[in-house]
């Protein structure tokens, strides 16, 4: 059975939690530069302070049963791209395979949506990052392209593939 998935603001107490499960070159390797490897418990701290009084909230706890697993976030856009908004996502290792990332994506869009007034969600994956394009998808969002080698990663050219959901689709 799916988990229940739900989410919540950071708190200064998920700092031991995230560096945990955050320090992870699997995790990392998909992210962009700015997710730090190694991921130390003063990364954690500085990222949650950075980020736990946003208002509205942007960035989020994920929590499956009870438990926190990993954390998202949504960042509205500017300019003529103020009603486009882009959704991140990770968890914990343990915690893959169980559905919980793309029941995140859901209530992420949903809030971007209905609680910031959005018109378009949309999410950037790596191009080797297969299990992120499949949460995209089975959370409703089109592919719309590729960006060929536009991230430079690890040392290697990586093609970024572009996913959105509009409000009215
Ligand atoms: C990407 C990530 C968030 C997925 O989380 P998750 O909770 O395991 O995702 P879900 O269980 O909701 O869905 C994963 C889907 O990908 C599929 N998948 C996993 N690995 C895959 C692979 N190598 N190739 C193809 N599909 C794959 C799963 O089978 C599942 O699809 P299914 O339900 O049709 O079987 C998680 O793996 C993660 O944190 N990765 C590292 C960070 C990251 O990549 N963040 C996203 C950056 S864009």
């Amino acid at each position: 059975m799916s988990p229940t998935v739900s989410l919540r603001p950071l708190q200064i107490t998920d700092a031991e939690a995230i560096a945990r499960m955050g320090n992870n070159p699997l995790i990392a390797g998909f992210m962009r530069d700015v997710f730090p490897h190694p991921y130390t418990l003063e990364n954690a701290i500085a990222f949650i302070n950075n980020v736990k009084d946003t208002t509205p909230t942007r960035v989020f706890a994920i929590v499956a049963n009870g438990e926190h697993v990993g954390c998202c976030g949504i960042f509205p856009k500017d300019d003529v791209y103020r009603m486009n908004a882009e959704v991140g996502y990770w968890l914990g290792q343990e915690y893959w395979g169980k559905g919980i990332a793309t029941q995140a994506t859901k209530l992420l869009a949903e809030y971007g949506f209905d609680t910031l007034g959005m018109n378009r969600i949309y999410a950037s994956v790596f191009a080797p990052n297969k299990a992120s394009g499949r949460v995209l998808e089975k959370a409703g969002f089109v592919y719309e392209g590729t960006q060929r080698q536009s991230v430079y990663k690890n040392g290697e050219y990586l093609d970024e593939l572009f996913y959105s959901l509009l409000r009215k689709g």
